[in-house]
């Protein structure tokens, strides 16, 4: 193969109740990574587009460069010329797995143009890699579902012990996300180290309780787990009117509702497209209210995850 292009899809982390250890993914937005065979050796990254020129150019200090560094350093094949090019067509720091989806992408593009000697699970700690480069933290919860797609829970992130769920035919999300930038970091700094008994008894209910009802398709009880009664008591405040865009989602019908990954975007799961764009249209109405201008998503679960594409959408 002479060059790959391949597109890797936003997540949702935490899904309220799984703090670190459950993703899922979404159709769009997304990165793009190009890559081709280059008679020069060694990763070059020769063109990114849709940063605001925030990324670094030099593989080793940028995302999806350090996974694909990663990668072809593990395969023995770190003279191999390569030109990589990063087409960003999502925002940073909004909560849906932005540097995630970049390493992803960088570490499957790679795989792809030299014939796929790994398995898209294989690629987990490379891709892994590049996230950890950017935030400084090692959780699977974003890279897991984008690298492999549907709803990802993580057993143990240290050891990349992953699992994929059943999803429900009619399982479908709303993502907002307003026009707030919240650093990972910050996000995560305002959290407790400690948490009480009755609160890690609650949380682990209901992170039990999701898993069982996706596997049985029970919205009922998916609907009673989504929450969380860790993570989103102290985050919601970095989030203007948080409650009242919840308010607004379950009074559409969501099942449930809470902070895609360390925010700012906010999620709804619904049962069925119709009550999703509901749903999606009550949480996007809160912000614009304010007035906070915000982008609405409305998907399926992306059962595939990363993925070999035609072509690079042009920048909107
Ligand atoms: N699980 C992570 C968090 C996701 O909530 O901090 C952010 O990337």
């Amino acid at each position: 193969m002479s060059a790959v292009t391949v597109f890797a899809p936003a997540t949702v982390a935490n899904v309220a109740c799984g703090y670190d250890v459950l993703g899922f993914a979404i159709d769009a937005p997304g990165d793009y990574v190009v890559v081709r065979h280059s008679d020069q050796s060694g990763l070059r990254i020769t063109a990114i587009t849709g940063d605001e020129g925030k990324l670094p150019s030099e593989p080793a200090k940028n995302t999806a460069g350090v996974a694909a560094l990663d990668l072809l350093n593990h395969l023995g094949k770190s003279d191999l010329g390569i030109e990589m090019e990063i087409h960003k067509r999502m925002p940073f720091g909004s909560g849906l797995g932005s540097s995630a989806a970049s390493a992803v992408a960088g570490a499957f593009a790679v795989n792809a143009l030299i014939g796929s000697p790994l398995s898209k699970k294989q690629l987990l700690p490379f891709a892994m890699t590049g996230e950890a480069s950017a935030d400084g933290a090692w959780h699977a919860d974003n890279v897991g579902p984008s690298l492999l797609g549907g709803i990802v829970f993580v057993r143990d992130n240290a050891e990349l012990d992953v699992a994929k769920l059943p999803v429900p035919d009619n399982l479908w999300s709303a993502v907002v996300h307003p026009d707030i930038e919240i650093l990972t970091k910050v996000a995560r700094e305002i959290l407790p180290k400690e948490i009480s008994l009755s609160d890690a008894t609650t949380q682990i209910g209901n992170l039990g309780g999701l898993i069982c009802g996706l596997i049985q398709s029970d919205y009922g009880m998916i609907s009673r787990s989504i929450h969380d009664v860790i993570a989103e008591p102290r985050r919601q405040k970095l989030i203007p009117e948080f409650y009242e865009a919840k308010r607004a989602a379950m009074a559409a019908g969501a099942l449930g509702f809470s902070i895609s990954g360390a925010g700012p975007s906010v999620f709804a799961l619904c049962e069925g497209k119709e009550v999703a764009e509901k749903a999606g249209a009550a949480i996007s109405k809160v912000f614009s209210a304010i007035p906070l201008s915000n982008q609405l998503h409305i998907s399926p679960i992306n059962t595939e995850g990363v993925r070999v594409v035609a072509e690079v959408p042009a920048l909107s």
